[in-house]
Protein backbone atom coordinates (compact mmCIF):
# COMPACT_ATOMS: atom_id res chain seq x y z
CA UNK A 1 0.00 0.00 0.00
CA UNK A 2 2.83 2.67 1.09
CA UNK A 3 4.37 1.60 -2.05
CA UNK A 4 1.81 2.25 -4.15
CA UNK A 5 1.14 5.58 -2.58
CA UNK A 6 5.04 6.15 -3.30
CA UNK A 7 4.77 5.48 -7.12
CA UNK A 8 1.11 7.68 -7.61
CA UNK A 9 3.24 10.30 -5.85
CA UNK A 10 6.17 9.85 -8.12
CA UNK A 11 3.91 9.93 -10.89
CA UNK A 12 1.91 13.09 -9.63
CA UNK A 13 5.40 15.16 -9.10
CA UNK A 14 6.64 13.85 -12.25
CA UNK A 15 3.78 15.75 -13.93
CA UNK A 16 5.20 19.15 -12.71
CA UNK A 17 7.25 21.18 -15.23
CA UNK A 18 10.13 19.31 -15.66
CA UNK A 19 13.43 20.49 -16.41
CA UNK A 20 14.10 18.40 -19.97
CA UNK A 21 14.06 21.41 -22.58
CA UNK A 22 12.26 24.87 -22.72
CA UNK A 23 8.55 24.82 -22.13
CA UNK A 24 6.74 25.79 -25.22
CA UNK A 25 4.83 28.98 -25.26
CA UNK A 26 1.18 28.17 -26.28
CA UNK A 27 -0.16 29.70 -29.44
CA UNK A 28 -2.93 27.72 -29.98
CA UNK A 29 -4.95 29.48 -26.76
CA UNK A 30 -6.59 32.63 -28.01
CA UNK A 31 -5.85 35.82 -26.22
CA UNK A 32 -2.81 36.84 -24.98
CA UNK A 33 0.35 34.79 -25.20
CA UNK A 34 0.96 33.56 -22.03
CA UNK A 35 5.00 33.90 -21.87
CA UNK A 36 5.03 33.47 -17.99
CA UNK A 37 5.98 29.84 -18.95
CA UNK A 38 8.29 30.25 -21.10
CA UNK A 39 11.93 30.72 -19.00
CA UNK A 40 14.32 32.72 -21.63
CA UNK A 41 18.17 32.83 -21.15
CA UNK A 42 18.06 36.32 -22.46
CA UNK A 43 16.34 39.26 -21.99
CA UNK A 44 12.85 39.09 -23.54
CA UNK A 45 11.57 40.86 -26.44
CA UNK A 46 8.16 39.72 -27.31
CA UNK A 47 5.42 42.22 -26.89
CA UNK A 48 2.97 41.87 -24.39
CA UNK A 49 0.13 41.80 -26.30
CA UNK A 50 -0.62 42.07 -30.31
CA UNK A 51 -0.78 45.60 -31.58
CA UNK A 52 -3.29 47.45 -34.09
CA UNK A 53 -0.41 46.97 -36.71
CA UNK A 54 -0.38 43.44 -37.39
CA UNK A 55 2.91 42.71 -39.31
CA UNK A 56 1.89 41.38 -42.75
CA UNK A 57 3.20 37.60 -43.27
CA UNK A 58 3.19 38.37 -46.97
CA UNK A 59 4.74 41.64 -47.13
CA UNK A 60 7.24 41.36 -44.40
CA UNK A 61 7.16 38.01 -42.33
CA UNK A 62 8.40 35.34 -45.16
CA UNK A 63 11.43 37.44 -46.50
CA UNK A 64 12.77 37.51 -42.87
CA UNK A 65 12.22 33.65 -42.72
CA UNK A 66 13.46 33.53 -46.20
CA UNK A 67 16.92 35.99 -45.13
CA UNK A 68 17.52 34.68 -42.07
CA UNK A 69 16.23 30.76 -41.36
CA UNK A 70 17.06 29.75 -45.34
CA UNK A 71 18.87 27.97 -46.35
CA UNK A 72 19.00 25.71 -43.12
CA UNK A 73 15.27 25.59 -43.14
CA UNK A 74 14.60 24.34 -46.02
CA UNK A 75 15.27 21.59 -48.28
CA UNK A 76 18.64 20.43 -48.30
CA UNK A 77 19.75 22.61 -45.81
CA UNK A 78 21.63 21.62 -42.63
CA UNK A 79 17.71 21.47 -40.44
CA UNK A 80 15.61 20.63 -43.33
CA UNK A 81 13.88 18.25 -41.20
CA UNK A 82 12.01 21.55 -39.85
CA UNK A 83 11.34 23.16 -42.60
CA UNK A 84 10.25 26.82 -42.31
CA UNK A 85 9.46 27.22 -46.49
CA UNK A 86 6.25 28.01 -46.54
CA UNK A 87 3.04 29.40 -44.40
CA UNK A 88 1.53 25.67 -43.11
CA UNK A 89 5.15 24.65 -42.29
CA UNK A 90 5.77 28.04 -40.19
CA UNK A 91 2.19 28.13 -38.96
CA UNK A 92 3.09 24.41 -37.75
CA UNK A 93 5.71 25.26 -35.63
CA UNK A 94 4.53 28.77 -34.52
CA UNK A 95 4.83 28.25 -30.93
CA UNK A 96 8.93 26.47 -30.93
CA UNK A 97 9.39 29.42 -33.00
CA UNK A 98 8.81 31.64 -31.11
CA UNK A 99 10.17 29.84 -28.07
CA UNK A 100 13.69 29.65 -29.87
CA UNK A 101 14.15 33.47 -30.68
CA UNK A 102 12.84 34.45 -27.60
CA UNK A 103 15.60 32.34 -26.04
CA UNK A 104 18.06 33.78 -28.50
CA UNK A 105 18.70 30.17 -29.79
CA UNK A 106 17.36 30.87 -33.60
CA UNK A 107 18.53 31.73 -36.31
CA UNK A 108 21.63 29.84 -34.19
CA UNK A 109 25.04 30.50 -35.65
CA UNK A 110 26.24 30.76 -39.38
CA UNK A 111 23.21 32.52 -40.44
CA UNK A 112 23.22 36.02 -41.29
CA UNK A 113 23.25 38.77 -38.61
CA UNK A 114 19.44 38.86 -37.17
CA UNK A 115 18.67 42.58 -36.73
CA UNK A 116 16.55 43.68 -33.77
CA UNK A 117 13.74 44.93 -36.60
CA UNK A 118 13.28 42.03 -38.47
CA UNK A 119 13.39 40.05 -34.78
CA UNK A 120 10.96 42.62 -33.63
CA UNK A 121 8.35 41.96 -36.73
CA UNK A 122 8.94 38.01 -36.28
CA UNK A 123 7.61 38.34 -32.57
CA UNK A 124 4.87 40.95 -32.88
CA UNK A 125 3.30 38.44 -35.96
CA UNK A 126 3.70 35.42 -33.43
CA UNK A 127 2.20 37.21 -30.83
CA UNK A 128 -0.90 38.15 -33.03
CA UNK A 129 -1.13 34.42 -33.29
CA UNK A 130 0.96 34.01 -36.88
CA UNK A 131 -1.61 34.90 -39.19
CA UNK A 132 -1.41 34.50 -43.23
CA UNK A 133 -2.02 37.84 -44.12
C1 LIG B 1 22.73 28.31 -39.75
C2 LIG B 1 21.62 27.40 -39.77
C3 LIG B 1 20.31 27.83 -39.12
C4 LIG B 1 19.65 29.03 -39.25
C5 LIG B 1 20.05 30.26 -40.05
C6 LIG B 1 18.42 28.89 -38.48
N1 LIG B 1 18.36 27.65 -37.90
FE1 LIG B 1 16.84 26.92 -36.75
N2 LIG B 1 17.86 25.17 -36.46
C7 LIG B 1 19.11 24.89 -37.00
C8 LIG B 1 19.55 23.61 -36.49
C9 LIG B 1 20.89 22.94 -36.84
C10 LIG B 1 18.53 23.13 -35.64
C11 LIG B 1 18.48 21.80 -34.84
C12 LIG B 1 19.38 21.83 -33.67
C13 LIG B 1 19.00 22.86 -32.67
O1 LIG B 1 17.86 22.85 -32.16
O2 LIG B 1 19.86 23.71 -32.37
C14 LIG B 1 17.48 24.13 -35.65
C15 LIG B 1 16.30 24.02 -34.96
C16 LIG B 1 15.23 24.90 -35.05
C17 LIG B 1 13.91 24.69 -34.54
C18 LIG B 1 13.42 23.43 -33.82
C19 LIG B 1 13.83 23.45 -32.39
C20 LIG B 1 13.25 22.29 -31.62
O3 LIG B 1 13.71 22.09 -30.51
O4 LIG B 1 12.35 21.60 -32.13
C21 LIG B 1 13.18 25.80 -34.81
C22 LIG B 1 11.71 26.06 -34.47
C23 LIG B 1 14.05 26.73 -35.52
N3 LIG B 1 15.29 26.15 -35.66
C24 LIG B 1 13.66 27.98 -35.97
C25 LIG B 1 14.49 28.85 -36.67
C26 LIG B 1 14.09 30.17 -37.11
C27 LIG B 1 12.72 30.79 -36.85
C28 LIG B 1 15.15 30.71 -37.78
C29 LIG B 1 15.26 32.08 -38.40
C30 LIG B 1 14.89 33.21 -37.57
C31 LIG B 1 16.21 29.72 -37.76
N4 LIG B 1 15.78 28.61 -37.09
C32 LIG B 1 17.46 29.89 -38.36
C33 LIG B 1 19.83 25.68 -37.88
C34 LIG B 1 19.50 26.97 -38.26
Amino acid sequence: MAQRLAILAAIFLCGCPSDDGPQIADLTAPGPVDMSVVQSKCPSEVPESCPDTVPSYANQVAAIFSQHCFPCHTTGGTEASVPLDTYDNVFAERGTILTQINECLMPSDGGAPFPDSAKLTLLTWLVCHAPNN
